[in-house]
C-alpha cells in the first residue's frame, strides 16, 4: 500500500511540475517576457509510464494526449498543489482587477480554482482557432467528462462555457492519490448504506435446495466476467445478474446479501426502495443514479429492499403493463437491467410478483420459514456459548413446536438471555423463552 502511495504522489509531482511549467511558459508568452519556448505545447509531459502509479493506470486506459493532461492536472492541482495557480491570482497593474484571460474563481479559502476559461488560457493563449480546437475538449460529449472524471460547474449568474468551473470528481482525486475510492456516506444524494455482516456462511441455516439456489448466485459472481467477456457471451447476455429473493420476513434475505458481498470482497449497498419510489421520484433519480454509478465504478453489489415498493400498492393501476409504465418505476427497472453488476432485490410479498416482473430475474430464490431441523440449527447458533439451558429446555421440542424465521428466533434469544443477566444468571429458563415466543407470536397476530 505505502509503495502504491509512493509511486501515485511521484506520478503526482511530476505531472504538477509539467503543469506549472507551462502555465509559466503560457504568462510569459502571453506577456510579452523572454520565454525558453516559443509554445508551452514544446514543454514535453513526463513520462506517463511511472510504474505502478494510478496515474499512469489512468493514462492508459484513457490514452490521453497532452492536451487532455493538462485538463487533468489542472483540475487536480487545488486538491494536491493548490499553490501551483497562487500566479493566476496576481493582478493586472495597468486595470487594477485579476486578468479576465486567465479565467477561475477565488475560493473562500483564497485560492485559485481553474475554469474553463484557465483551460484555455493554458491550451491555446489568446489565438481564436486554437481555442475553438481546445474547446472542443471541453464537450460535455468528451470522454473525461462522460465518464464523470471531470466535470463543469456553471457558476451562478453567468452562462458562458467560460466561466464555468472545471472541476475533478471526488472519484478522481481519491483514485489518484489514495490509488481506491473513498467509501460515500448516507445521505440525500446517495441515499445507500453499506450492509456488513459479521457471520459466516456457516452459521447461515437454508435448506439445501434453497443453498443450491444462492449457490448460482454465487457462481456468477465467481465466474460472470469470465463469461461475459472471455466467453465472449456479453453481447447475448447484457451485462449485468439480476436476482430477486423473496420470503417472509427474518428467513435469512438481508443476511445472504451480505454474505456474497463478503465472498465476493466486495461492498454491498443497501437501498431502501419503500423511502425512494414516491411520486418526487424525479427528485431522486439523480440521487439514485449517483449510487449506480459508485457500484458500477466499484464493481459493488446493490440491494434494494423493500422492493414489494416498486410493484405492491400502486393505486389505480390494474395491469402489469401500466404499473411498469408507471415513470418512476420504468426508470428504475431500466437502470437495474443496465446495471454492470450484481443486483439484489429483496421483497416480503410473494402474491404480487408477476411474470412481466419475474422475466427480469436471472435468479428468484424463494426463502421458505425454515422446517424445524433448520429451526433446531438457528436455536443453537442462536444462544451465547457462555450460557446454559435449563435442565428439560429441550431445543428439539422448542423447534419442533414453534414456527418462527431465524429473525425471531434471534429476538427470543435476546429477551431470555436478558431474563438470564437480570438475574444475575446463566442459565436461560424454559418459561423465559415461552414467553419470548409468546411476544413474537403477538407481533405476529398469531396465539401460542
Ligand atoms: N436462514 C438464516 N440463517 C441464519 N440466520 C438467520 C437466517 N434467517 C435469519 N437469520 C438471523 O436473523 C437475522 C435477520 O434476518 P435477515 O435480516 O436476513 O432477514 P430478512 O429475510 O432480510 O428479513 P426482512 O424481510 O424482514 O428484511 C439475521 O441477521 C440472522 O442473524
Ligand atoms: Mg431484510
Amino acid at each position: 500500500m505505502s509503495e502504491e502511495l509512493r509511486a501515485n504522489a511521484a506520478a503526482l509531482e511530476a505531472e504538477l511540475d509539467w503543469l506549472q511549467r507551462v502555465v509559466d511558459a503560457r504568462i510569459r508568452l502571453h506577456c510579452g517576457q523572454e520565454c525558453l519556448v516559443d509554445s508551452p505545447a514544446a514543454l514535453p509531459p513526463p513520462d506517463p509510464r511511472t510504474p505502478g502509479s494510478a496515474y499512469a493506470r489512468l493514462l492508459q486506459e484513457h490514452r490521453l494526449t497532452p492536451s487532455e493532461r493538462i485538463l487533468v492536472a489542472l483540475a487536480l492541482a487545488p486538491h494536491v498543489r493548490p499553490q501551483a495557480l497562487d500566479v493566476f491570482l496576481s493582478r493586472n497593474a495597468v486595470l487594477e482587477r485579476p486578468f479576465t484571460e486567465f479565467g477561475g474563481v477565488v475560493a473562500p479559502h483564497g485560492g485559485f480554482l481553474p475554469t474553463a476559461e484557465t483551460a484555455l488560457f493554458l491550451l491555446a493563449g489568446d489565438a481564436l482557432h486554437a481555442r475553438l480546437v481546445a474547446s472542443t475538449l471541453l464537450d460535455s460529449g468528451h470522454p473525461l467528462f462522460q465518464s464523470h472524471l471531470l466535470r463543469l460547474e456553471p457558476q451562478p449568474g453567468s452562462d458562458t462555457l467560460g466561466s464555468a468551473r472545471l472541476a475533478a470528481s471526488v472519484e478522481l482525486v481519491d483514485r489518484l492519490t489514495l490509488g481506491r475510492a473513498r467509501r460515500p456516506s448516507f445521505g440525500p444524494a446517495f441515499p445507500a448504506r453499506r450492509l456488513t455482516c459479521e457471520l459466516t456462511w456457516d452459521e447461515l441455516v437454508l435448506e439445501p435446495y434453497v443453498l443450491n439456489q444462492v449457490a448460482e448466485v454465487r457462481a456468477w459472481m465467481d465466474s460472470g466476467h469470465t463469461l461475459l467477456h472471455a466467453w465472449g457471451l456479453g453481447r447475448k447476455l447484457g451485462p449485468g445478474y439480476r436476482c430477486l429473493f423473496h420470503g417472509p420476513p427474518g428467513t435469512g434475505k438481508t443476511l445472504t446479501a451480505a454474505l456474497l458481498g463478503r465472498q465476493a470482497r466486495r461492498d454491498v449497498f443497501r437501498v431502501d426502495l419503500s423511502l425512494v419510489v414516491s411520486k418526487y421520484i424525479g427528485e431522486t433519480e439523480k440521487n439514485l443514479e449517483s449510487v449506480f454509478q459508485h457500484a458500477e465504478k466499484q464493481e459493488c453489489i446493490l440491494f434494494f429492499d423493500e422492493a414489494d415498493a416498486l410493484f405492491g400498492k400502486r393505486t389505480g393501476l390494474s395491469s402489469a403493463h401500466d404499473r411498469y409504465a408507471n415513470q418512476e418505476v420504468a426508470y428504475l427497472l431500466q437502470r437495474l437491467e443496465a446495471f454492470e453488476g450484481l443486483v439484489i432485490l429483496a421483497s416480503n410479498l410473494k402474491a404480487n410478483l408477476d411474470d412481466a416482473f419475474l422475466r427480469r430475474f436471472q435468479s428468484v430464490v424463494h426463502f421458505p420459514m425454515p422446517k424445524p431441523a433448520e429451526r433446531q440449527r438457528l436455536w443453537r447458533n442462536a444462544f451465547s456459548p457462555v450460557c446454559t439451558l435449563e435442565p428439560g429446555l429441550n431445543l428439539h421440542e422448542v423447534a419442533e413446536r414453534y414456527e418462527l424465521a431465524g429473525g425471531s428466533i434471534l429476538n427470543v434469544v435476546r429477551y431470555c438471555s436478558l431474563m438470564a443477566l437480570q438475574r444475575q444468571s446463566r442459565e436461560i429458563l424454559l418459561a423465559d423463552l415461552h414467553e419470548g415466543v409468546r411476544r413474537e407470536y403477538q407481533k405476529e397476530g398469531k396465539t401460542l
